[in-house]
């Protein structure tokens, strides 16, 4: 037996997948990545294949950046575990924090760490409810959402995340969470209906929900800045700033969920900053530490840090925290990572590579298939449709996106289907111009494949 199906054998029989059908990958297996190299992974036989997704749209360095390596390896050496309860802390941990806050959306002002994006958002919302709590306000627990958004699966995360497949067969949710119209224009907008009286609409729902549940109830409002793994939905010009208007009206706080958007994934550090917005709260993770070691974060403004102080001093302590947030080798390899986006360039090397980006996402709409190919900075999608003047969707049960994605993966690129019938780009954000070519010619191939079998298929 070669080493491939012994270890495809080894996780069909003791695997547990995360969002995969687990039946078919007892029978299939796993489709195995062992090595990567810049913005290539290689599978167990050795077939390269272009990371057009950055893995889950975290690995913005690639794959086989040394410096990452060397950051972990010189912390091991010297403290490979260390934690920050009871005010311990790590040189790392320090230095991480203090640079976050420096890069961070003006008013932001501390940053706690967590291992992950979903409990980066799981804590957002812990400590907004304590945050009201502090200020005689205990009422204010519901949270405001939006469909198709996407914040995790952790029990409050999970349940703020507003795809049923995250819902489906767990109960959830299970805190009070009310879900908001989608910002999506091409499918939500009536039609004739400018971005700008779309906009307006969806700031008006988003006050009628709060006159309706009452503003005593509601805590907080989330959002991705661009909504990510819910279809790449970019939001209508004048969204948020109508949406933070509402908001502030109302004492409740906006919390900008930046665990894709952040590090110049939208063509600036923050997708705050290129959709501005003002958040009371942030999280952070995946490409924080370019994904080669867990770590997420949980940004607070000084309104909020204040009232968080306030009340652990009444309380006698702050009654929240991992064992393992702000792990002194995850925080220097973090820190190593910022350096890394400063000493690089990062913002500037995406703004000079979007553009080619773009065209190349653009130049599919004229492709049969493609209802609408958006993007914006290094993220990109294709919505895809039976009929394009009619924007009719091909049938669920037709799989259309992954049809896409498997036939890309054939011409070696990994992009991602997600809901809507959409494929996502979102490639390491050291992504060269032949490259995206490479990413790109392999989609239209792909299209292509996927246009012939179904005219086969209808004759
Ligand atoms: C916007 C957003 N928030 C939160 C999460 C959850 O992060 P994690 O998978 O690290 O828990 C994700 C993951 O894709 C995400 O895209």
């Amino acid at each position: 037996m070669s080493t491939q199906s012994a270890l495809a054998q080894s996780d069909k029989q003791y695997s547990l997948h995360p969002y995969t059908p687990l039946k078919a990958n007892r029978e299939q297996g796993p489709f195995v990545i062992s090595r990567g190299d810049g913005v290539y992974v290689y599978d167990e036989s050795g077939d390269r294949y272009l990371e057009g997704m950055a893995g889950l749209w975290c690995t913005s360095l690639g794959f086989s950046e040394q410096r990452l390596v060397n950051a972990a390896t010189r912390q091991m050496q010297a403290l490979p575990y260390s934690h920050l309860f009871a005010h311990r802390s790590t040189p790392p941990a320090i230095e991480l924090a203090e640079q976050l806050v420096q890069l961070a959306p003006k008013g932001i002002e501390r940053a706690f760490f967590t291992n992950s994006g979903s409990e980066a958002v799981d804590t957002a919302v812990k400590f907004a409810w304590y945050y009201h709590e502090a200020r005689g306000k205990p009422t204010k627990k519901t949270m405001l959402a939006r469909h198709r958004a996407y914040h995790g699966v952790t029990i409050a995360a999970g349940s703020l995340t507003g795809l049923p497949y995250a819902h489906d067969g767990f109960g959830l949710p299970v805190i009070r969470v009310e879900h908001l119209t989608t910002p999506h224009a091409y499918r939500e907008a009536h039609p004739g209906e400018s971005n700008d009286s779309f906009a307006t609409r969806l700031s008006n729902e988003l006050e009628a929900t709060i006159t309706r549940l009452g503003a005593d109830t509601i805590a907080a409002f989330i959002a991705e800045p661009v909504m990510g793994a819910g279809g790449v939905l970019l939001p209508p010009e004048g969204y948020f700033a109508k949406v933070q208007a509402v908001l502030a009206k109302h004492d409740i706080l906006f919390i900008a969920d930046e665990v894709i958007c952040g590090f110049a994934r939208t063509g600036n550090w923050w997708g705050s900053d290129t959709y501005d917005i003002q958040p009371d709260i942030m999280t952070s993770a995946k490409q924080l530490s370019s994904a080669y070691l867990p770590i997420g974060a949980t940004l607070v403004s000084g309104g909020v840090y204040d009232a968080l102080e306030e009340q652990s001093t009444r309380l006698g302590t702050f009654g929240t925290g991992f064992t393992y947030g702000g792990h002194p080798v995850a925080a220097a390899v973090a820190l190593e990572t910022l350096n890394i986006y400063e000493s690089d360039g990062i913002v500037d090397q995406v703004k000079a590579s979007s553009p080619h980006f773009l065209e190349r996402v653009q130049a599919l709409q004229n492709h049969p298939l493609v209802g609408q190919a958006r993007g914006v900075g290094l993220i990109g999608a294709i919505e895809l449709v039976a009929d394009k003047e009619c924007k009719t969707p091909f049938p669920a049960e037709h799989k259309i996106a992954a049809a896409v994605a498997n036939a890309a993966k054939e011409h070696g690129v990994i992009v991602r289907p997600v809901p809507g019938d959409t494929v996502a780009f979102c490639p390491p954000l050291i992504i060269n111009e032949n490259e995206i070519d490479q990413l790109f010619d392999a989609v239209t191939e792909a299209l292509n494949d996927v246009s012939s079998g179904i005219a086969k298929a209808s004759t």
